[in-house]
């Protein structure tokens, strides 16, 4: 008796269902792209010859033994091979661009420190020029700590490059549209999304929107993670699929061109004369991403208390200090309140931590006036802080009735290192001086009696 072959026909999905046009979907993965037919080696890393005439290059963002569920490397295959992209340096200032450690004899970074939004700028200003750093933390040459900055961009960059040896930078646009059209692909980025661009990815940025601002944290360390779940189990906070790596794109240009290195702190300039941007194919795990903040899943308190502000991690980049990040970055956005018998705002509290927050829009539970979209505030390690007399006299007294905390994101780069102030955060940027009067009107409500007051 003859058997059919195929039995059983399956319905098969089309490929990448659902996926936004221009990226592919998750955190970490393995991913392959090629940006013309054929030009991505298969089955192998390093042909003879590779199609197309391309370069065969590793770009290496781990040690070569770093364990393999940390390795992370790229294969690219482009026009020239990056030796071509490269001449002599020569040092250039980026006189508001600070690396740590950088500690400037007067100003005191000891304090609680709160910002209105540093003015848009109508200034010609690039990615590289409106870069202004407020705080840092760690030491860039020995690859520990952190930088915070605002950025003010008004201008792309047309035949200018850069990429950063020191770091990797998480963006999160507060104002203003902008592409960075990186070796490895296209990133467009809006407020409420965030990206990472990997330390010695080039790539230059353009406005596609302006003037834009927004806050970076510059990680000098370990890359950024995903951080474990616990028993929250598989699923919520920030989900592996919702983040998006671009696909293949490149140009063949040819132009006099610069491309910036920062490096050790200090920055470097070499003179091309095409674009560096060729990678016409690639596959790897070292690769920017973005991710869309109203993808995450808050997880909180459903009885009583709430717990620490960790809860809301999105994304962590370890020191060696088991579960003590280098810099986490925490989400405070929409959700709902229901905890009784509660105070239901952030408490009071120190922390060997030191926390610097920005408000991306709206409202901060803690702090109902004065922290401004575009703002920032810096709790350094072990200050204490908590809420001002209103919110604690609010929640105190509130009904405690269910009630979404509504129209609110803001963030927070928390760091196991002390973050310093720059001159410029200290003297330019609009420092708010009575900052810490906000909890001044605190009473004593003790007088030796029982019973709440
Ligand atoms: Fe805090």
């Amino acid at each position: 008796m003859n058997r059919p072959t195929h039995p059983h026909k399956m319905v098969q999905a089309a490929t990448a269902a659902g996926t936004t046009e221009g990226y592919m979907p998750g955190f970490g993965n393995d991913f392959e792209t090629e940006a013309l037919p054929g030009a991505l080696p298969q089955g192998m890393n390093s042909p003879q010859k590779c199609n197309y005439g391309l370069y065969g290059e590793q770009l290496s963002g781990t040690a070569f033994t770093a364990p393999s569920h940390q390795n992370e490397r790229t294969w690219c295959y482009r026009i020239r091979p990056s030796v071509k992209h490269s001449h002599r340096y020569e040092k250039i200032d980026l006189p508001y661009w600070k690396s740590a450690p950088h500690v400037v004899d007067d100003v005191v970074s000891l304090g609680q420190y709160r910002w209105d939004p540093v003015p848009l700028s109508d200034q010609p200003l690039t990615w590289l020029t409106g870069m202004r750093t407020m705080t840092s933390a760690g030491d860039v040459n020995t690859q520990v700590g952190m930088a915070s900055h605002i950025y003010l961009v008004t201008e792309s960059m047309v035949d200018d490059y850069f990429f950063s040896a020191d770091s990797e930078l998480l963006i999160v646009p507060q104002e203003g549209r902008l592409r960075f059209a990186t070796e490895l692909g296209i990133i467009d980025l809006e407020p409420k999304e965030i990206a990472i661009i990997p330390r010695g990815l080039v790539y230059r940025v353009e406005v596609l929107e302006g003037p834009a601002r927004g806050f970076v944290c510059e990680n000098y360390g370990q890359k950024f993670e995903l951080p474990g779940r616990g028993p929250i189990g598989a699923n919520c906070m920030a989900n592996r699929r919702d983040f998006k790596t671009p696909v293949a794109a490149f140009e063949d240009r040819d132009a006099a061109s610069t491309v910036t290195i920062k490096w050790c702190g200090q920055f470097h300039v070499t003179h091309i004369d095409h674009s560096p941007l060729d990678v016409v194919a690639w596959h790897g795990n070292y690769a920017p991403v973005k991710y869309d903040l109203r993808n995450y899943c808050p997880v909180g308190s459903i009885l009583f208390d709430h717990p620490d502000p960790s809860i809301f991690t999105v994304l962590t980049a370890p020191s060696g200090v088991p579960g003590t990040a280098n810099i986490d970055f925490v989400l405070f956005r929409e959700r709902w309140m229901v905890m009784e018998d509660t105070f239901r705002p952030p408490w009071y509290h120190k922390n060997i931590m030191s926390e610097l927050m920005g408000n991306i829009y709206g409202q901060y539970d803690a702090k109902p006036q004065g922290f401004a979209p575009g703002g920032m505030s810096l709790h350094n390690m072990m200050l204490p802080h908590g809420p001002d007399k209103n919110a604690f006299e609010g929640a105190s007294n509130a009904d405690l009735k269910p009630e979404k905390l509504d129209n609110t994101m803001s963030f927070m780069f928390e760091t196991r290192f002390p973050q310093h102030l720059t001159a410029f955060a200290a003297k330019e940027a609009p420092l708010q001086d009575d900052y810490i009067d906000c909890w001044a009107d605190i009473e004593k409500k003790f007088d030796g009696t029982p019973g709440p007051k």
